[in-house]
């Protein structure tokens, strides 16, 4: 047999298959980076009907977060306020300010307005506001500075990891229950001395799970 192709393409075979599955490894690895929840959800900032600001209402005007979503000590749910909740104010304030048609025009028909939902988990997953707001865990650590946003966000993941990351330390994450709605809150010392023991845990019985049945039931 006379040697028509040089020798080292004996070794092509091989540096197909090795460049193959690198190849393919970097498109798994690069969709698992991509399409996973961190990646993906975080920055998600919808455009809503109406430019509603938390910034304004929340920040500057000072609203509690319960004077709109009333619903999250008591339930799985944290609704949004219907157009009537505006009108107690937007009656008169800027009352005839086309940015607030759309709040007016619900509110007359007696129609939801059309916001659209920026934090979804899968069905898949059972969460509760309730159990968390009730225990020392403040919207901030699941939402961000929402009282700073123009328009609310995506902040965290929200992925598996991450809720396990705080139901293996809770009371690393934990605060007093008078300062769930204070997103602003930073520990003093005290709180800090306390916190890190376990007597923290023991004090407010805190009970995390981590077990499968606790969020996939
Ligand atoms: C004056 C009423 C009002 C107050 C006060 C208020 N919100 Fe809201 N919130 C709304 C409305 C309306 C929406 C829906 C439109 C939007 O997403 O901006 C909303 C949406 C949200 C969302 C996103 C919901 C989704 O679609 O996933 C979060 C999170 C949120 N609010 C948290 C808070 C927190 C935390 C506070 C207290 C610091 C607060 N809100 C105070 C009216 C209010
Ligand atoms: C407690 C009273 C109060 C409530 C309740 C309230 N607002 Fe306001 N809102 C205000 C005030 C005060 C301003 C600032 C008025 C100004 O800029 O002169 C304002 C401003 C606004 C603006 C203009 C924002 C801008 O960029 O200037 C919009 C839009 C708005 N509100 C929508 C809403 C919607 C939607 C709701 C219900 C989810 C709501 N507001 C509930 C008091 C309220
Ligand atoms: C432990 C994490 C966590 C905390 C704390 C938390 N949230 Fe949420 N929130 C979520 C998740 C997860 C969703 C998506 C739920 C779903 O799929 O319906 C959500 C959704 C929402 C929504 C959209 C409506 C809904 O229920 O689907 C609003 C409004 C909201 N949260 C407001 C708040 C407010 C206000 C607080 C503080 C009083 C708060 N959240 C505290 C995790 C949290
Ligand atoms: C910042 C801390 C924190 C985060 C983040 C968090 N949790 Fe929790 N979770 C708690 C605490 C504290 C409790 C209350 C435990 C108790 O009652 O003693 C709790 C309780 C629960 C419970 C009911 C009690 C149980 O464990 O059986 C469920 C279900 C739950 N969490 C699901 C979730 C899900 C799903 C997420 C992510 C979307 C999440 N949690 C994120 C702190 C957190
Ligand atoms: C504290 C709550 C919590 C606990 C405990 C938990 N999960 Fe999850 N799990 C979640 C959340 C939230 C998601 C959805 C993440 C997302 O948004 O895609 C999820 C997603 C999943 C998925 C879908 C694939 C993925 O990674 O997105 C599987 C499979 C899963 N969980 C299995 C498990 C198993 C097995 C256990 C027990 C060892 C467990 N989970 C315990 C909250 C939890």
């Amino acid at each position: 047999m006379s040697n028509v192709f040089p020798k080292w393409t004996n070794r092509l075979p091989l540096i197909a298959l090795v460049g193959g599955l690198v190849t393919g490894a970097c498109v798994i690895a690069g969709a698992t980076y991509y399409f996973t929840p961190k990646y993906s959800r975080v920055g998600y900032q919808p455009v809503q009907p109406v430019s509603f600001s938390h910034e304004i209402h929340a920040g500057q005007l000072g609203l509690d977060c319960r004077y709109c979503h009333n619903g999250v000590e008591k339930s799985w749910f944290s609704n949004i306020p219907a157009a009537e909740t505006c009108m107690r104010c937007h009656n008169s304030v800027l009352k005839d300010d086309p940015r607030l048609q759309p709040i007016r025009d619900a509110f007359e028909n007696d129609k939801p307005i059309k916001w659209v939902q920026v934090h979804k988990t899968p069905d898949y997953v059972y969460f509760n506001h309730s159990v968390h707001v009730n225990r020392g865990v403040s919207c901030v650590k699941c939402h961000g500075r929402v009282d700073q946003m123009d328009e609310v966000k995506h902040a965290k993941p929200l992925s598996m990891a991450f809720c396990l990351d705080c139901h293996r330390s809770p009371h690393e994450h934990v605060r007093p229950q008078s300062e769930v709605f204070n997103l602003g809150w930073e520990p003093g010392e005290d709180w800090v001395a306390e916190r890190d023991g376990a007597a923290l845990v023991n004090k407010m019985k805190l009970r995390t799970s981590e077990s499968c049945s606790a969020c996939h039931r």
